[in-house]
């Protein structure tokens, strides 16, 4: 039968870390400072029946006016929600599905998810979850349907105090909804720490919308013994991809308050004759700039990097050569990536040279894993890289209006959210040397 499953699930495991410490991909070593630890988040009960009691809740928007509820319970009980605009309303209910998954040993609890509305924007709800309904309530608030609109972006989060610091900075930034491009728990096969990731983020994640997209610490496949990608990540952070005609969780998009934003799959087919590229040619086909003035990109690998870390990889250098111009010709305004950690801000740029209608390509995977940072770049800088630097941090887009948009990064560094780097952009859409 050859390798026994300890062992082989061993070698597998230092494959893949060894991919993704660059031993083996060409890319050369780079010392990151030290991170800091993992934190495990164990189930706090606020029920008397802990067993039956929600954990993990975290919302996303759906549609224009709904949002999908995402809870976890350790038995099982019905998925339904009780909400309303007051506290103790229970004026509206919802049902939903439940579902869970069988990873190697593990066996997760019951995954339950729920779209609640239609729902006034901009405004606070009151919801509890299951039947009868949790004791605890919740609240969540609404995005604006109209400008402005502020999110908070932070890619590579994981569980260490560098994401609880993270948290602490944007849970005081007063955003509308949070955009993740990946790596998000880094969980890497071991499936309790999905379950402590789901509680480190819901306090501010049960609160306002978690958008979120797959990084490569999201596959966790494993040759034989665990074949399919994806599956923690599918099961637990469902995102709304139906709902713009995409057939995968993986890729998907949706309009908010003037803005179309695009969550693309960095570790799924991108070619131009995947499912992937013609969904996104199809879905930018659609795009109307009188409704959505802006239009937003956010994917993992990024694809301009002068960082040292993560080069050569075909999730960045073969995805951009098979979608940027598909990006350029629909006046994307800015591509936002993670998985480097640190950051980078690029000029406008396509064909890797400056170009005032093409996006900003914004580097944000510095939310706090516990991999560290990667602090060694290129030298010199290339031209066409503005700002670069190697700090744990948060970043902000606020869009003011259909013309103007507000980017600024916060640096962790001493625990304090400093305003390290900030730009206003203009949307392509708007600017007349760009029009279509
Ligand atoms: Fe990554």
């Amino acid at each position: 039968m050859g390798m026994e499953l300890p062992r082989l699930s061993l070698l597998f495991l230092i494959l893949v870390f060894g991919f993704d410490w660059g031993f083996f991909s060409g890319v050369y070593s780079y010392s990151r400072p030290p991170p800091r630890k993992t934190i495990f988040v164990e189930h706090e009960s606020g029920d008397a029946d802990s067993a039956t009691s929600p954990q993990q809740v975290h919302i996303s928007q759906v549609g224009q006016d709904k949002m999908r509820i995402s809870w976890i319970t350790d038995t099982p009980t019905p998925a339904k929600v009780v909400y309303g605009p007051s506290p103790g309303s229970n004026g509206f209910s919802a049902s939903g599905t439940t579902s869970s998954y069988h990873y190697t040993m593990y066996e997760s609890g019951e995954i339950h998810e729920v779209v609640i509305g239609p729902l006034n924007p901009n405004t606070v709800y009151y919801y509890r979850l299951g039947d009868p309904p949790s004791a605890r309530e919740y609240t969540l608030k609404t995005p604006p349907s109209q400008f402005p609109i502020k999110f908070a972006v932070i890619g590579d989060l994981g569980q260490t105090e560098w994401t609880t610091s993270t948290l602490q900075h944007i849970a005081k930034s007063n955003y509308d909804m949070l955009l993740l491009p990946g790596d998000l728990s880094y969980a890497d096969f071991i499936q309790t720490l999905w379950d402590s990731f789901g509680r480190l983020v819901e306090p501010l994640a049960s609160q306002r919308p978690w958008m979120v997209t797959q990084g490569n610490h999201e596959i966790e496949k494993i040759p034989i013994i665990h074949k399919t990608p994806f599956t923690a990540y599918n099961a637990r952070w469902r995102m709304p991809y139906e709902e713009s005609g995409s057939d995968s969780n993986l890729y998907y998009s949706f309009d908010l308050a003037g803005v179309h934003l695009i969550m693309l799959g960095s570790y799924t087919d991108f070619d131009p004759n995947s499912a992937q590229y013609k969904w996104l040619q199809g879905d930018l086909g659609k795009v109307d700039r009188e409704r959505t003035p802006w239009t937003v990109v956010i994917l993992h690998a990024p694809w301009y990097n002068s960082n040292t870390a993560h080069q050569g990889e075909p999730e960045s250098y073969a995805m951009k050569a098979a979608m940027e111009d598909l990006l350029y010709r629909s006046q994307v305004d800015v591509v936002f990536a993670g998985h480097v950690h640190a950051y980078e801000r690029f000029t406008r740029v396509s064909g890797d040279k400056a170009d005032n209608c093409g996006p900003v390509h914004i580097t944000i995977g510095d939310g706090g894993n516990r991999e560290g940072l990667a602090s060694k770049y290129i030298d010199p800088k290339p031209e066409i890289s503005i700002f670069r630097e190697a700090s744990f941090g948060h970043g902000q887009f606020e869009v003011v209006n259909a013309t103007h948009a507000l980017w600024t990064w916060h640096r962790n560094d001493d625990d304090e959210a400093v305003a390290g780097d900030s730009v206003w952009l203009r949307s392509l859409s708007s600017d007349p040397a760009c029009k279509l």
